[in-house]
């Protein structure tokens, strides 16, 4: 690849649409990507819970917003899976009961398949370590080469009674370490993307942080991309940028949207994040303007407000 090049992906998570529902997230979903495709980007990186309600109109709501916005295609967005849209969700408190026995009957596999047939597109020149399995995928754009997982872990009464949480695999890591090499593409720029990111410590079972950062830095991921927690943070460590973009657009605000700025340098050979917000005029709100709205009135422009690594 050359050495000139600077790769700019654009990274939003937690989407969380559901067109039959009040909140939507629609509108602020296609807001942020209009300002974001004015100022220009790369590649786009929704890393999951695309969907609130695990169903076939959320899926089909965001293929039809992609396509609206030139993006329904291979080359310009990647998408993984998160858990909600896997499992759905708790729809109130009469439903507490039922959520458990309704996620132990859940056919993993089919919804996953079904996600890469609605968004196939997305899924054009992947290449995946079992053709059954949508996830995991390693697909190079511009050079940059995507790895896509599926960190949702298993339902489990025990462990998983709500069946939210996940991480980052290390047989996956391994499959997909055979798969670049196989590829010849193990010096390739590595983004991988993940619902569930790095455990913030290390201890308990399956929270080895530091363990998964040197295989990680193994297979020489330059960033790691991931929602699930309603936040946006973005920094690097050990050499690794990492960020979360889950409150993207399901924030609590009506009219203020974020994103992750990830930019591949390659004359460095370094990713850089960067934090951005963008705020919907008052005219095209619905007149529920929060405070942050105020403060960003004046200038409505992308800026950064935080820059990690
Ligand atoms: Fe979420």
């Amino acid at each position: 690849m050359s050495k000139e090049l600077v790769m700019r992906t654009i990274h939003i998570s937690d989407t969380h649409l559901q067109p039959l529902s009040r909140r939507r997230n629609s509108d602020k979903l296609e807001f942020l990507l209009r300002r974001a495709l004015d100022e220009g980007f790369d590649h786009l990186a929704i890393t999951g819970d695309l969907t609130n309600n695990a169903d076939l109109e959320g899926l089909r709501a965001l293929r039809d917003i992609l396509r609206g916005h030139g993006l329904l295609r291979s080359d310009r967005t990647t998408v993984v899976p998160g858990n909600h849209d896997i499992f759905g969700t708790v729809k109130g408190v009469s439903d507490l009961l039922r959520f458990p026995l309704l996620c132990a009957a859940v056919n993993v596999g089919d919804r996953l398949r079904r996600l890469r047939d609605v968004l196939g597109d997305l899924f054009e020149g992947a290449t995946f370590l079992s053709p059954d399995r949508p996830f995991p995928f390693v697909k190079t754009v511009q050079g940059v080469s995507f790895i896509g997982l599926n960190s949702n872990a298993a339902y489990s009464k025990i462990t998983n009674l709500f069946a939210s949480q996940g991480g980052i695999k290390t047989e996956d890591l391994d499959g997909i370490g055979r798969l670049l090499e196989s590829q010849g593409l193990s010096s390739r720029p590595k983004i991988l993307l993940a619902h569930h990111g790095p455990p913030k410590n290390g201890r308990g079972r399956g929270r080895d942080r530091e363990g998964l950062l040197q295989r990680l830095r193994e297979l020489g991921v330059g960033a790691v991309l991931h929602g699930h927690i309603h936040e946006m943070t973005g920094g690097r460590r050990d050499g690794i940028v990492i960020a979360n973009a889950g409150a993207s657009v399901d924030n609590g605000e009506t009219d203020v949207f974020h994103f992750n700025e990830v930019v591949y340098d390659g004359r460095l050979g370094l990713f850089r994040v960067s934090l951005r917000r963008v705020a919907r005029p008052a005219e095209q709100t619905s007149g529920l303007s929060g405070r942050l709205t105020a403060r960003w009135k004046a200038g409505n422009k992308l800026q950064t407000v935080c820059e990690g690594g």
